[in-house]
């Protein structure tokens, strides 16, 4: 468990998970864009596939104690973004998505992505950037990135779709 500020902690998304981040993926606000709206079985195979491999970190977060969605926090140079910008060994990369729908759009969104971009940064010293490849089409993921202190790096032409490189880095503070 990592508790990260403002009362969220994130925990590794276990097979056990596997239903209730089914039913959020099978939502019409996260299928839009992510696409992964897959049965149960698929997802407790990918849980276990991720957790066992170095690329991506897959999470429930929870603010006050209470699961509301679902993270991954990915080493960049195991993902194909590498691929598309000059990134460093020690980026990392994160994907969001608010399952619990009555918390959309209230500000939960940003929120989240300050706390795990500080705390990324904060555990890892050689870490300097912390970035997202959300869909220039998806504002409301757009907005909340800004919002959280990423800033828009450009666009990325990545096989599905086109993304704004967001781009998170260390403040005076850290
Ligand atoms: C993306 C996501 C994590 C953002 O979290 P959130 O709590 O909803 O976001 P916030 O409330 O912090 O901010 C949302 C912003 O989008 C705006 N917004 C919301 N719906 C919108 C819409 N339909 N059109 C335009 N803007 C919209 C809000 O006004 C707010 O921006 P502003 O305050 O600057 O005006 C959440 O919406 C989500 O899980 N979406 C589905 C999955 C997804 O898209 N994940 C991101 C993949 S990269």
């Amino acid at each position: 468990m990592l508790h990260l500020d403002n009362g969220f902690d994130l925990r590794p998304a276990v097979p056990a998970d596997a239903a209730r981040i089914a039913l959020w993926m099978a939502q019409p606000h996260i299928q839009r864009w992510w696409q992964q709206d897959w049965p149960v079985e698929r997802w407790a195979q990918e849980l276990s596939t991720q957790s066992a491999g170095e690329h991506s970190i897959p999470c429930v977060a929870a603010v006050d104690s209470q699961d509301f969605g679902y993270v991954e926090v990915y080493r960049v140079r195991h993902d194909r973004l590498a691929e598309y910008y000059a990134s460093h060994d020690h980026d990392w990369g994160v994907h969001v998505a608010i399952g619990d729908v009555t918390r959309v759009g209230r500000g939960l969104g940003r929120q989240l992505l300050r706390a795990l971009a500080d705390a990324l940064l904060r555990a890892d010293p050689q870490c300097e950037r912390v970035v997202a490849e959300p869909d220039i089409d998806n504002t409301p993921s757009v907005r909340a990135f800004a919002a959280a202190g990423f800033v828009q790096q450009g666009e990325l032409q990545l096989p599905e779709k086109t993304a704004l490189l967001m781009v998170r880095t260390r403040t005076m503070q850290q």
